[in-house]
């Protein structure tokens, strides 16, 4: 993929960004969701790729746009593989919470997985303690990996993980070994980057969230030398179904960052809507001006921008409509 198409991608989760972020607040998240969504699929069709949606809003029976199987793009080769999630944390932007982003991730055709719409068990870590943690050790075991990974004690370490009852053990394992912890409402994508970034404070996550946004965060750590592993929790025949129809027979198989993310070279974009450690939220100066920010990077390269838009919203047609 040429790199160029950085630049491109950045432009879509700009424009998912600034369309969904009046929402903040509101309570409505359906409707700041749809509004990300229409946004990014506009934008999307400006680009001189031939997409497929692997990981969008959904099936086509109940996604109107941006659904799995959709092509977008001009048409014109390369030919990729598209993983979106124009809001993700419909919840923190109703609430006006932290770290709600509009993602996306392009890959060679064929390389992104293709995750099914159920939770996965994830572990994540920056560059330093890459290849040093695994999802089948304990708790304690990957927090002493991470202590000497960071040359520091375990006291000193951060886990991140959603607040779920679901994590309950996890949390009592991070206590017990004298970790510290820092429990997010919601956005694991976010939480699983920023482990990459010394400076947010977190070290590594731990939990289960998404799937499909367990691809988003691994095309993101991929570029920025981390790791993430996943293990897919079907709950039902006809999650395991969808396994099966998806390609993956072994469901109890622990994927590895390359099992997520083949290849090397994703392009990762994402645009902060809310506040966040990494990336600050969207502000509106005035009716007509907008400044987002937002992370681009390639796995290829490792070139990780940091870019920061001034957008003039009277002269954006696109959002005009
Ligand atoms: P949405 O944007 O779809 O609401 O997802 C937010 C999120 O917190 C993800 O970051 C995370 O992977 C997932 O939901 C966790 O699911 P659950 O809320 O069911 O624990």
């Amino acid at each position: 993929m040429e790199r160029e198409l950085a630049l491109e991608v950045v432009r879509v989760t700009e424009l998912a960004a600034l369309s969904c972020a009046r929402w903040m607040g509101r309570g409505q998240k359906m409707e700041a969701d749809d509004a990300a969504t229409s946004a990014m699929r506009l934008m999307f069709d400006t680009i001189q790729v031939d997409g497929t949606v692997v990981i969008g809003e959904g099936e086509m029976d109940e996604a109107p746009m941006l659904y799995i199987g959709e092509k977008l793009g001009t048409g014109s080769l390369p030919k990729v593989d598209i993983a979106v999630d124009p809001l993700e944390g419909t919840n923190i932007l109703a609430n006006g919470l932290w770290n709600a982003l509009s993602v996306v991730a392009i890959a060679p055709e064929g390389t992104l997985l293709h995750a099914p719409d159920m939770y996965m068990d994830k572990i994540a870590v920056g560059p330093k303690a890459r290849g040093k943690v695994s999802l089948d050790a304990s708790v304690k075991e990957n927090l002493e990996a991470v202590a000497a990974a960071g040359q520091k004690d375990v006291s000193d370490v951060v886990a991140v993980l959603l607040d779920r009852p679901r994590h309950q053990k996890i949390i009592d394992e991070i206590r017990a070994a004298g970790a510290r912890i820092k429990l997010i409402t919601d956005g694991d994508v976010a939480a699983a980057v920023n482990t990459a970034f010394e400076d947010t404070g977190v070290d590594i996550m731990f939990g289960s969230g998404g799937a499909p946004e367990g691809v988003l965060a691994a095309a993101a750590l991929k570029c920025l030398g981390g790791d993430l592993q996943g293990r897919l929790l079907p709950e039902d025949e006809a999650q395991l179904a969808r396994c099966r129809d998806m390609g993956i027979t072994d469901v109890t198989k622990v994927l590895s960052l390359d099992d997520l993310v083949k290849g090397d070279d994703a392009i990762f974009a994402a645009t902060g809507v809310t506040e966040g450690e990494l990336l600050r939220g969207v502000r509106f100066m005035g009716k007509s001006k907008a400044r987002t920010h937002s992370l681009v990077m390639r796995a290829k390269t490792g070139t990780v921008r940091f870019v920061e838009a001034l957008h003039d919203l009277n002269r954006k047609s696109i959002i005009k409509g």
